[in-house]
């Protein structure tokens, strides 16, 4: 497989795990696949990705104008601008030139050469994080657009969809996140949102999804402790799930 495959996560609208799906896969990529990951944050006014792996008070190192990547594992490495800050408290304020700044030094400041994927975690609106970042990224490989099944979603996939086309970008399809709940008393398993409109639209659209992660009370408290729940679980069923995206990934033709 060639080096260097750049996937651009984008979602239906705020809060859909995004950025969980891409901390959890990052670490699977890594652990279990032995590729050398690349996580790129281009949250500037809110990056979360850090935190969700627990390096959010390291720094990246800089030498002569190159930037280097915190290293979270040997072959999984990330770069936010959280590491930026001193203040981690003081709100964060950018200006219009300040995204080009920072987008150029953590795409083009970073040695990226011999990384098996970049991951790309984005914010949820096109904002100038997004677009001063799209301008420096050279050939994305695919996107993965993450979404809740759910109507309220649905506007928020369309404009979505239609940013990926406007932009020719090749769409590897969508993950649907918190599908399902399961009772911690009874074990009974229902659907978190009411989906049929959801499902229409998708089948309509002819939408491929790549996979359906339930919501987990395991997931959420492997964020709120800032390790990968990936990372977290013993259990081989719990993570068979992003294992199978990865295959997908892994099989999403090249761009040449
Ligand atoms: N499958 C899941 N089960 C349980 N909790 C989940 C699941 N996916 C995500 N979460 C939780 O939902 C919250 C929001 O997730 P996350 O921050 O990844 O969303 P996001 O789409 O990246 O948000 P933003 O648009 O703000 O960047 C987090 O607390 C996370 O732990
Ligand atoms: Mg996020």
């Amino acid at each position: 497989m060639r080096k260097n495959k750049k996937l651009l996560f984008l979602s239906s609208k705020g809060g859909v795990g995004k950025t969980t799906v891409i901390a959890n896969l990052g670490y699977m990529l890594a652990t279990g696949f032995e590729k050398k990951v690349g996580l790129i944050d281009l949250n500037f006014c809110a990056p979360y990705l850090p935190t969700q792996l627990g390096v959010e008070n390291r720094k990246m190192g800089v030498e002569k104008k190159q930037i280097f990547p915190v290293k979270i594992l040997p072959n999984l490495f990330i770069v936010s601008n959280e590491f930026f800050l001193d203040d981690k408290e003081a709100p964060i304020i950018m200006r219009n030139y300040m995204y080009k700044i920072i987008a150029s030094q953590i795409i083009n400041d970073v040695n990226w050469d011999d990384y098996d994927y970049l991951f790309f975690d984005t914010p949820s609106v096109f904002s100038d994080e997004i677009m001063e970042s799209i301008k420096l990224i050279e050939n994305i490989d695919g996107v993965i657009v993450v979404t809740q099944p759910q109507n309220h979603s649905i506007t928020g996939l369309k404009r979505t969809l239609r940013f990926v086309e406007q932009y020719h970008l090749p769409l590897i399809g969508i993950i649907e996140n918190m599908v399902e709940t399961k009772c911690p008393d009874c074990n009974k398993v229902s659907p978190l949102f009411s989906r049929e409109k959801f499902k229409e639209f998708i089948e309509k659209k002819k939408l491929k999804t790549i996979a359906k992660i339930p919501f987990d009370r395991e997931i959420l408290k492997s964020t709120d402790n800032g390790i990968s729940f990936v990372q977290r679980s013993s259990s081989e069923n719990d993570i068979t799930i992003f294992k199978q995206i990865i295959n997908t990934i892994e099989e999403f033709p090249e761009k040449k």
